[in-house]
């Protein structure tokens, strides 16, 4: 089983390879070409975190090795708190310890907090040089790895901090879920079932067909090669037509507007990113049908979807409601005082707008917490 997908961007298109055992494939993946995306004997930063170097690391530094460059690499600390410009300063130092050139390249391998800082440091070491993302988590697999957002968190805020700046290859190899934790495994299908919703009915029909979703040892080999095949390909298709986010591409946020108010409010602890994207699907889902955008029938398919995968519908008992609209205000999505939302139309289709009175995304915020 092999999924090669092309994100096909104007300046530079890149492949997302999806095939079991293919992080032992990291350095053959850039060389194997008439024109090598990284020339041999090229220096290598590999950056991880204790967890993940412990499982992979070894396997990947012996797949570069093997393919000739000259590999170093650089751990630093696990979550979303050390998601720091102090920790990118410590990426630096390894730069400039190994002095990384121009034509060197940083490899992340670890989730979206490695591949987020890691593709900032790329970005900005000799005004950038090559980045390659080897994802580790679901979440970071369909999402993160792909796109080319890289940055850090501000004191005051997420991901204030950031560049664009696209990987030159994404690897990734579904067997080292194996180690991921359940709780992280449903939070990266809440990304999937997005795009699902917003992008792909095809991918929506095929989770439900699935007799589980909550584990991924309930999840056959060939359902997991077409959840990420299907949710890399959508953000593939989504980023090619607009890279930077001007328009389209804000419908990946579907469910990330209540979500990241929830998210911020419980502090990124009690409910995580994944969670927050479930509860905001679920009141997004229903401001769209008391809208008359979107039916009942397809909003009860879609909370089936993410009961089957074991995600909370509610809005946590002790968040209050005017606190979360308070929250909605300062977020990064509002736009000239309008608090943006995107809204499913259909399964497989979404719009965004910034049309959503405060009476109603009350009242649904209220139901949810009955
Ligand atoms: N995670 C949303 C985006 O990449 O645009």
């Amino acid at each position: 089983m092999k999924s090669v997908i092309s994100v096909d961007l104007p300046q530079q298109a890149y492949n997302v390879v999806i095939a079991p055992q293919s992080l032992d494939q990291i350095g053959a993946g850039l060389t194997a070409h008439e024109q090598p995306l990284l020339k041999p004997g090229q220096k290598v930063l590999l950056v991880s975190n204790p967890a993940i170097f412990k499982h992979y690391g070894e396997r990947a530094i012996a797949s570069l090795t093997q393919a000739s460059f000259e590999v170093s690499h650089c751990i630093l600390p696990a979550g979303e708190r050390y998601k720091t410009l102090k920790s990118v300063q410590k990426l630096y130092d390894a730069a400039l310890e190994q002095r990384l050139e121009r034509g060197s390249a940083i490899v992340a391998l670890g989730g979206g907090v490695i591949g987020d800082m890691s593709g900032f440091a790329a970005a900005t070491w000799l005004r950038g040089i090559a980045v390659v993302q080897v994802p580790t988590s679901l979440l970071a697999m369909v999402d993160a790895a792909i796109g080319g957002k890289t940055g850090v968190n501000h004191p005051q805020g997420k991901n204030l901090i950031g560049a664009f700046h696209q990987p030159r290859l994404v690897i990734i190899d579904p067997q080292v879920l194996k180690t991921l934790p359940t709780q992280e495994f449903r939070a990266g299908m809440a990304e999937v079932i997005k795009y699902g919703v917003i992008w792909d009915t095809d991918l929506f029909e095929q989770l439900e067909a699935a007799p589980r979703l909550d584990q991924l040892r309930h999840v056959s080999d060939e359902l997991l090669q077409t959840i990420l095949t299907r949710s890399c390909q959508a953000k593939a298709e989504v980023v090619a037509q607009d890279e930077k986010e001007g328009g389209l591409r804000a419908i990946l946020n579907y469910g990330h507007t209540i979500g990241h108010a929830v998210e911020s409010l419980t502090g990124y602890r009690h409910v995580n990113h994944g969670e927050a994207v479930a509860i905001g699907m679920v009141a997004a889902g229903q401001i769209a049908v008391e809208l008359g955008w979107w039916t009942q029938a397809a909003c009860d398919r879609q909370l089936a979807l993410i009961q089957k995968t074991c995600l909370p519908t509610q809005i946590p008992a002790d968040l209050a409601i005017a606190d979360i609209l308070a929250a909605l205000k300062t977020d990064k999505k509002v736009k000239d005082g309008q608090i943006c939302f995107v809204l499913p139309t259909g399964i497989g289709t979404a719009k965004v707008t910034d049309q959503v009175e405060a009476s109603l995304i009350r009242s649904v915020l209220a139901d949810l917490q009955r």
